[in-house]
């Protein structure tokens, strides 16, 4: 029997491997079962799993998620073809159940299908919330808030601290204030019991966001089975949070009506968004605002929040590296005042820390999914339409052929490569159309947290061991152990954090 079974699928995947061949498409090295194609080869993190097929078969790889057909790409010239030549056809995402139910039926900035309407939205992101010039009106929220978390730590002097949800609170107050003016984790929070909601809202949207959803991949599971559990609870966590959302937008409306809305330079998201509502209200209805609220959140923290988490894991397992970054904030801004975001720019081995970090562990390792809306064709293969395709740029990142001791952490090999893409070996938010329109407030808010951090506190391991820096599985590549660290204030800084 399990000879038969053997036979049967070396035949069958000899007889695919013509067909793909006949028909023009990328190779697929391994027997697509029936009903579960290649899920059956996956471990987690996927990414890992696709960069050692690749390197084995090569960068260009038709799999099949059950019935969904994937390619996963890794290689920088294969990923220039993707995103230069191609784009456009492949700016597609796939359908995916929380699109559906997360992200209004799809209609939300991340889940919209290439066309006008996501045109439409990705210009208000770049233009009017995300624009240079509004992270410039806002940045007082970014330097409050990072002055919050010293602080905080300034309170667990010498104690251990668990850094992650630190940085979470962080990139969530820092979003909250720029959507809609309100803080809700820490000190001074005005609605505590608005602010649990909140939380749990957040809690729910992460552990959901982390879930892989099987049916999106295995129809027939829905056929057979109905709605998931899964599924409900994402109808159910949206009915929460569209709720919430809809009480801030009401909030404005009834300010605007009393008149008590914000000066032009601090207007909030929210208050951006209305403005735009009052000369185009069919267009932009409350449900397209709550769509591009939450999207920002989803998409906005997490990030940038386990970003710097890597970076703090490996500033603490290289010492040397943290002493260099406090070298040169010492020497370009001393230790009588705090570092702002305005210093970014003068700290350069500052910036090849957080690079190096989004380097080794990027926050999206294969991008967001793409999804060919034609047929086109990569390195000579071609990619039916509707083919959904994950760009790996972990692989890439961490390729031996492209980079010196790719595992190493080592700062300096930014120094040259400043501000380029280099090819498109080191692109961690993506590149093109679909590329991340929150990269310059990531960087400012990550630069600005990581610089703070160094300049005002000494940073140690909790033993001589080194940190542990496993990945868990999980969209924004979490590390599998939660950091936790020891800090005091530098005898330098004593003056200035006790003002
Ligand atoms: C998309 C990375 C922070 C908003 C993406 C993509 C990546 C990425 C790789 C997918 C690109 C693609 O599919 O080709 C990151 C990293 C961050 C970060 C590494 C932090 C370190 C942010 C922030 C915001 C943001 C702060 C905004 C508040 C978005 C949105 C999309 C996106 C809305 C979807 C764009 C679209 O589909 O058109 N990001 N991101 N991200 N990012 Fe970010």
């Amino acid at each position: 029997m399990l000879l038969h079974l053997l036979l049967f699928l070396a035949l069958y995947t000899i007889f695919n491997h013509f067909v793909n061949k006949i028909r023009n498409l990328p190779p697929s090295p391994y027997p697509a079962l029936p009903i579960v194609g290649h899920l059956y080869l996956f471990k987690k993190p996927l990414h890992r799993a696709l960069s050692k097929i690749s390197n084995r078969h090569g960068p260009v790889l038709l799999l099949h998620f059950g019935f969904r057909p994937v390619v996963a790409i890794s290689s920088p010239s294969a990923i220039e073809e993707c995103l230069t030549r191609n784009d456009a056809v492949l700016a597609n995402r796939p359908r995916l159940l929380p699109g559906k139910h997360l992200g209004y039926n799809y209609t939300s900035l991340a889940w919209a299908p290439y066309g006008d309407h996501w045109r439409n939205l990705r210009r208000i992101a770049s233009l009017q919330i995300l624009s240079s010039s509004r992270l410039q009106n806002l940045s007082h929220i970014r330097h409050d808030e990072v002055r919050s978390l010293i602080r905080r730590f300034l309170r667990y002097e010498n104690q251990t601290v668990e850094m992650k949800s630190m940085f979470f609170e962080l990139t969530l107050n820092v979003m909250m204030r720029m959507i809609a003016g309100k803080r809700y984790y820490g000190e001074n929070v005005a609605e505590v019991e608005e602010a649990k909601k909140f939380q749990e809202i957040v809690t729910a949207t992460f552990r959901l966001g982390a879930v892989t959803n099987i049916s999106d991949f295995l129809p027939v599971l829905k056929w057979v089975g109905g709605r998931s559990g899964y599924e409900n609870s994402l109808i159910e966590l949206q009915k929460t949070r569209d709720g919430f959302m809809q009480r801030l937008i009401d909030e404005y409306k009834e300010k605007a009506s009393r008149g008590t809305v914000s000066g032009d330079k601090k207007k909030t998201m929210i208050e951006v968004l209305l403005g735009l509502q009052e000369s185009e209200p069919e267009y932009y209805t409350d449900e397209i605002i709550k769509g591009i609220m939450v999207v920002l959140l989803a998409a906005g923290t997490d990030t940038s929040a386990g970003t710097m988490e890597w970076a703090m894991s490996l500033l603490l397992n290289h010492p040397e590296v943290l002493k260099k970054a406090q070298n040169e904030i010492d020497q370009v801004i001393g230790n009588d005042r705090l570092m702002d975001e305005s210093d970014l720019a003068k700290l350069p081995y500052l910036n090849c820390v957080v690079n190096e970090t989004l380097r080794m562990y990027p926050a999206g390792p294969l991008l967001v999914p793409h999804e060919s809306s034609e047929t086109c064709v990569v390195k000579g293969f071609r990619i039916p339409r509707g083919t959904m395709v994950l760009i790996n740029i972990w692989a890439v990142q961490r390729d031996p052929k492209i980079w010196d001791e790719p595992t190493k952490f080592k700062p300096e090999r930014f120094k040259d490569l400043e501000g380029t893409r280099d090819g498109f070996k080191f692109m961690p938010f993506g590149y093109g159309r679909r590329s991340c329109p929150g990269e310059n407030l990531a960087l400012r808010t990550v630069g600005l947290a990581l610089g703070s951090l160094i300049q005002c506190f000494e940073w140690e391991r909790l033993t001589q061991e080194l940190v542990d820096m496993t990945e868990a599985s999980g969209l924004t590549m979490p590390k599998a152990h939660a950091l936790q660290a020891k800090c005091r204030p530098r005898p330098n800084m004593i003056n200035i954090l006790s003002q």
